[in-house]
C-alpha cells in the first residue's frame, strides 16, 4: 500500500487580527516543536499572511496557505489577490472553492477550475473543496455531487497537475454544526472520491493523491477519522484556532 504522508492544514476562516495572529503561531511552533510526522499547513486571512509568513521562516515544519485568491495575474479585481502576491510571502498552498465560498460568492466549478489553473501555474498547491449539502447527502445524490465537482473542478488536467493537488472533502452538512460525518461514512466518501479521480486520471496517481476530510474536526474525533485507510489528513476550522486543540489533532492522529 501506498503511503501518503498525512497533511492537517488550519482554515482560520475570518478569525484573526495580526496581533492575534501572531500570538496563536508564537503558541502554535512552541506546541508542535519539530513534530513532522505530518505536513502542516496554516490558511490565516490575508491581513495576517505576511505576519505569519516571518514567524514561520525559520519553522521549517508549519508552512503557510491562504483561503482564496483571484485567477487573474492582475488587474482591475477590486478587492483581489493574485497567486503571485501570494507567493511573495511564502505562501505554499491555497484552499480553492470552500463551501462557503460557493455559497456566499457564488462560486462554480467552472471558477475553481480557473482558480486551480492559475494556483498551478504560480506553484501554488491547491487545495481542492468538495462536499455535498444535507438534502443531498440524505437524497442520495452525493456521489453525482461530488463527481460533476471533481470532473468541472479538474476539467483539462492530467497526471501531472493532479499530482500536485490536494482533495479537501468536506461535507457543508458537517462544517461548523458539531456534526460530523462517521468515520465509516467519510471512509466510504473518500473511496467514492478516489474511485471517480481513477477513471478521469490514471489509477498511480489517484492512488497517491491526498483527500483530506473537514467538518467539525476535533481533538476528540481526529484520531478514530484519520486512522481511516483513505482519510490522508484535515482541513480544520475552529478547532484550528486554538493552540493546545489544534497540535493535539496533529499529534494524536499522525502519531501510529
Ligand atoms: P469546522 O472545523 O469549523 O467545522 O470548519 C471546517 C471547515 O470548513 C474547514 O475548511
Amino acid at each position: 500500500m501506498i503511503n501518503r504522508k498525512k497533511i492537517i492544514a488550519g482554515n482560520w476562516k475570518m478569525n484573526k487580527t495580526q496581533a492575534e495572529a501572531r500570538a496563536l503561531v508564537e503558541d502554535l511552533i512552541r506546541e508542535i516543536g519539530k513534530f513532522d510526522e505530518a505536513e502542516i499547513v496554516l490558511c490565516p486571512p490575508f491581513t495576517a499572511l505576511s505576519a505569519v509568513s516571518e514567524l514561520l521562516s525559520p519553522v521549517p515544519n508549519i508552512r503557510l496557505g491562504a483561503q482564496n485568491m483571484h485567477e487573474a495575474a492582475s488587474g482591475a479585481y477590486t478587492g483581489e489577490i493574485s497567486a503571485t502576491m501570494l507567493r511573495e510571502l511564502y505562501v505554499r498552498y491555497v484552499i480553492i472553492g470552500h463551501s462557503e465560498r460557493r455559497q456566499y460568492f457564488h462560486e462554480d466549478n467552472a471558477t475553481v477550475n480557473r482558480k486551480t489553473k492559475a494556483a498551478l501555474a504560480a506553484e501554488l498547491r491547491p487545495i481542492v473543496c468538495v462536499g455535498e449539502t444535507l438534502p443531498e447527502r440524505e437524497s442520495d445524490k452525493w456521489k453525482s455531487v461530488l463527481e460533476t465537482q471533481l470532473r468541472e473542478g479538474l476539467a483539462g488536467f492530467g497526471d501531472k497537475e493532479l499530482a500536485d493537488i490536494i482533495i479537501a472533502y468536506e461535507p457543508v452538512w458537517a462544517i461548523g454544526t458539531g456534526k460530523t460525518a462517521t468515520p465509516a461514512q467519510a471512509e466510504e466518501t473518500h473511496q467514492w472520491i478516489r474511485k471517480v479521480l481513477a477513471t478521469h486520471f490514471s489509477a498511480a496517481v489517484a492512488e497517491r493523491i491526498r483527500i483530506q476530510y473537514g467538518g467539525s474536526v476535533k481533538t476528540e474525533n481526529a484520531k478514530e477519522l484519520l486512522s481511516m485507510p483513505d482519510i490522508d489528513g484535515a482541513l480544520v476550522g475552529g478547532a484550528s484556532l486554538d493552540a493546545r486543540g489544534f497540535t493535539a489533532i496533529i499529534k494524536n492522529a499522525c502519531l501510529k
